[in-house]
């Protein structure tokens, strides 16, 4: 049997950038059939681009513009250019924290997917963590999803469950959820590149 070339990744984070991390080890690995095309942050000093720069990979700085939960329409348009100009197939949000708007939604049609940190439908939006811990739940985990118009709202692909212990803070409940987070989202776009 033919194997199927690589899934062309496109990766949009705000942060450190560690579920970035745990992809890019995988593609090495040889756990998930990808290639990271391009890295893009709103951010200009966050770790997701300097991790993907020590790696060799292009990684660039998207000015967002003057909102702060979502892009500028201009930026939007741009984000959608860079996508495409790299020939991404499909978009991956690893801690990208605004809200996708109607230009990359109609570019990239059930094409992008998030990581959320709790067991969606429960504790959308920001610091879900908190959330969990402050709303007295005994259990809470991450998602990962397709993206669509709302937040944090799309089709659920996958989900893994992680207790809350007694105890807890909202940095060792968050550090144990990243955990998880860095096992699922692996094994979910290894799944995606597999059944194309
Ligand atoms: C992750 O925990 C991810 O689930 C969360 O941000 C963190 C990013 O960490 N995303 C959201 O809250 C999106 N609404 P990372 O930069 O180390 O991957």
């Amino acid at each position: 049997m033919q194997k199927l070339a690589p899934l062309k990744l496109g990766i949009l984070g705000s942060g450190k950038g560690s579920n970035f991390k745990a992809i890019a080890e995988a593609i090495e690995e040889g756990r998930l059939n990808a290639e990271v095309r391009i890295v893009l942050s709103d951010v200009e000093d966050a770790g997701i681009l300097d991790y993907a720069r020590a790696r060799g990979l292009r990684a660039e700085f998207l000015a967002p513009g003057r909102f702060r939960t979502k892009l500028e329409p201009e930026a939007e348009a741009r984000l959608v250019a860079l996508l495409q100009e790299a020939q991404v197939e499909l978009v991956v949000l690893a801690g990208y924290m605004r809200m996708i708007k109607a230009p990359m939604l109609e570019a990239f049609p059930r094409r992008i997917v998030n990581i959320h940190p709790s067991l969606l439908p429960k504790f959308p939006g920001l610091a879900s963590w908190k959330q969990a811990l402050e709303g007295g739940a005994t259990v809470t985990g991450c998602t990962v999803h397709y993206v669509d118009g709302g937040m944090d709202t799309g089709p659920i692909l996958a989900q893994s469950e992680v207790p809350v212990l007694p105890g807890d803070t909202a940095e060792s409940l968050h550090a144990r959820i990243q955990v998880a987070e860095h096992a699922l989202y692996p094994a979910v776009l290894a799944r995606l590149a597999a059944a194309r």
